[in-house]
């Protein structure tokens, strides 16, 4: 501050600086008053028309389920944390957040996708599947059963995101070879070794498949890959 927008008393001369404390004050009020939902503006970058959202929060609406869901959240959060915080469907964990784990596992569009690693906004126009779409009423689904019936879980925080990988694998293997399973289920870890009983409720669920054609599988250790995000 310069010496000259201070009175004889030395406190701030609110017409030399142009901006009164009143003025502030207004400012201030109306930026508290005014909401943090700014849905999205348009720029112009190289000449073309770019669409930016944020930084406040944004409407976003996500088809869940067969369920159609609205909710606002800044454009930096997950599908994962959208899906937890906002929309009260806590079946898709939240672990490593980092795309390492598949405890957050979704089906979007048909593919087996770590929701940690989605953007609500981009998960907009797109049909989304959880872990709480696969049971029919109180009715478990199949493959939940076979998980049940095979002991494919313990600890049981991976087991949402495994039931939905292993849903996303069948669909597009129904009837899968045991060495499929190797790399169509790499995406999702089991830290306490599940995963002889995971691949047998696949193959129990599978059309033609055998519970005890599923128990000869080959160890975990040789899994890889996975199916995730693409
Ligand atoms: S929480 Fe998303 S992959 Fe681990
Ligand atoms: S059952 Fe969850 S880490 Fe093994």
């Amino acid at each position: 501050m310069h010496e000259d927008e201070k009175d004889d008393d030395g406190k701030l001369n609110e017409q030399s600086s142009g901006f009164s404390r009143r003025d502030f004050l207004k400012v201030g009020g109306i930026s508290l008053s005014v909401p943090l939902v700014i849905g999205s503006r348009t720029i112009r970058v190289a000449g073309q028309d770019v669409k930016i959202y944020g930084p406040g929060k944004v409407p976003v609406s996500l088809n869940i389920n067969a369920k159609n869901y609205t909710a606002e959240v800044e454009p930096r959060v997950t599908l994962l944390d959208t899906l937890r915080n906002e929309l009260e469907l806590t079946g898709a964990k939240r672990v490593c957040d980092r795309a390492s784990c598949g405890a957050c596992t979704v089906i979007i569009d048909g593919k087996a996708v770590y929701s940690c690693t989605v953007l609500a906004i981009e998960a907009q126009n797109k049909k989304i599947t959880t872990v709480e779409g696969l049971m029919n009423g109180d009715q478990l689904h199949p493959l939940q059963q076979a998980f049940v019936d095979n002991d494919g879980q313990q600890c049981g925080f991976c087991t949402p995101g495994f039931v939905v990988a292993c849903k996303a694998f069948l669909d597009k293997h129904p009837n899968p070879k045991p060495e499929d399973l190797k790399t169509g289920l790499g995406g999702n870890l089991c830290r306490c070794g599940t995963y002889v009983g995971v691949r047998a409720a696949v193959m129990q669920t599978a059309k033609g498949s055998s519970v005890a054609q599923a128990l000869g599988l080959a160890s975990p250790d040789s899994a890889e890959g996975g199916q995730h995000n693409g």
